[in-house]
């Protein structure tokens, strides 16, 4: 990031409309999108940490309606007044943001403290909890009014089109690494089905999160519930299945994305156990039956999309996901694809767990109404 010394920090925090003097800054390292900096400011004898955040305007093309965006989902949030969220605090012009003169945009927020962040769960009920939280998020938006959200990234979650454009790289095959890939053509052929079967055009079009990895919701330190779902950029119409899917990948994973050894990577059926009853208890009064039915593949087509994604970018050298050696972008499709292969091997667990959850709690609602 260029703007890292203190007095330039110092500098945009004076744009916002907060009071304080600058202390000190750290930069947050679990995002690896946007630029995290954890600030202090000193006010009345008392110091209160803030999230200052440079909005990566690579990736999201339209930082304005990003941060319109953000603003009405948490200020509906915060309407319910069930649930934490985040707090933007607006500029001195009353905007948003802050537009600095090298055409950064930033975005300040309190820090919420007394919570966890975790990248890999360590039980399963941070699992449960997680997923809980993620739901909620679902239903509280659920009732947004006005104009749709303004898609922030184009076919976010467009599977058959991340396959054309696998498709499309390998037969011109520009770097010459397709003679790396080995039978894993075959495997991604073989699993076509995949992109379609989610019948996404059929299914409610709902507000949803997008990017449901655990360092994305913020649990409470001495409870462990769910306080905040943070990270909003993606946050947008979409298929609700899609967030439970990526939360399923991200955190019924034995491994991390980076592992070498394929032999290690396992599909964690009691993680996803607590996914579908922390999920479940959150949605089960808003998903309507069509969802519940694609419920137990979104993890499978989630993953899959990912290990294309992966692959191609390997196969046209690199250009999306950032590497630190030239093989990364293959090992890390073949960590998706050995965990998807893993998932297919519990499948009908999966249809299980679903439809028992799903029964469970069908079944106390009809009786509470009798
Ligand atoms: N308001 C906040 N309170 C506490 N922690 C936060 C807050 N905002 C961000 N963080 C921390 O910073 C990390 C990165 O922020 P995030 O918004 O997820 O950025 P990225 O888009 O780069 O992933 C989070 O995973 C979390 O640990
Ligand atoms: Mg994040």
């Amino acid at each position: 990031m260029n703007t890292t010394n203190d007095q330039e920090v110092a500098q945009i925090v004076r744009h916002f409309s907060v009071p304080g003097v600058f202390v000190s800054k750290k930069k947050n390292e679990k995002g690896n999108v946007n630029d995290t900096i954890v600030v202090e400011l000193s006010n009345e004898n008392s110091i209160k940490r803030y999230t200052l955040q440079r909005i990566n305007h690579q990736v999201f093309k339209n930082p304005r309606d990003l941060m319109d965006n953000y603003s009405r989902v948490t200020r509906h949030i915060q309407s319910k007044g069930s649930q934490e969220t985040l707090t933007l605090i607006p500029s001195k012009n009353g905007d948003l943001f802050h537009l600095d003169h090298n055409g950064n945009y930033w975005r300040m927020m309190p820090y919420i403290e007394g919570v966890h962040c975790f990248d890999v769960p360590p039980d399963t009920n941070y699992a449960y909890q997680a997923a809980k939280a993620f739901g909620r998020f679902q239903v509280a938006l659920s009732d947004l009014k006005g104009n749709p959200l303004i898609p922030t990234i184009q076919n976010f979650h467009n599977t058959s089109m991340y396959y054309s454009e696998y498709e499309k790289t390998r037969e011109l095959d520009l770097v010459n690494r397709l003679k790396e890939v080995g039978d894993l053509q075959e495997f991604i052929l073989k699993r076509k089905s995949l992109c379609s079967i989610i019948p996404v055009d059929q299914l409610p079009v709902r507000i949803v999160h997008n990017d449901t990895k655990l360092n994305n919701v913020l649990l409470d330190e001495k409870t462990g519930e769910g306080v905040s779902v943070i990270d909003l950029d993606t946050v947008m119409p979409g298929c609700a299945l899609h967030d439970f899917g990526d939360l399923v990948r991200t955190t019924c994973n034995s491994v991390d994305e980076e592992e070498i050894d394929l032999t290690k990577v396992k599909f964690l059926t009691d993680y996803f156990e607590s996914i579908v009853r922390g999920y479940l208890d959150a949605t089960h009064e808003m998903l309507t039956g069509a969802e519940i039915d694609g419920l137990a593949s979104a993890p499978l087509v989630i993953t899959y999309e990912l290990g294309i994604r992966f692959l191609t970018d390997y196969l046209k050298g690199d250009q999306y996901f950032k590497i630190t050696h030239p093989t990364q972008n293959l090992e890390r499709a073949k960590v998706q694809f050995k965990l998807l292969e893993s998932m297919e091997k519990s499948r009908e667990f999966m249809n299980e767990v679903i439809s028992v959850e799903w029964k469970v709690r069908s079944d106390r609602k009809s009786s509470v109404r009798t």
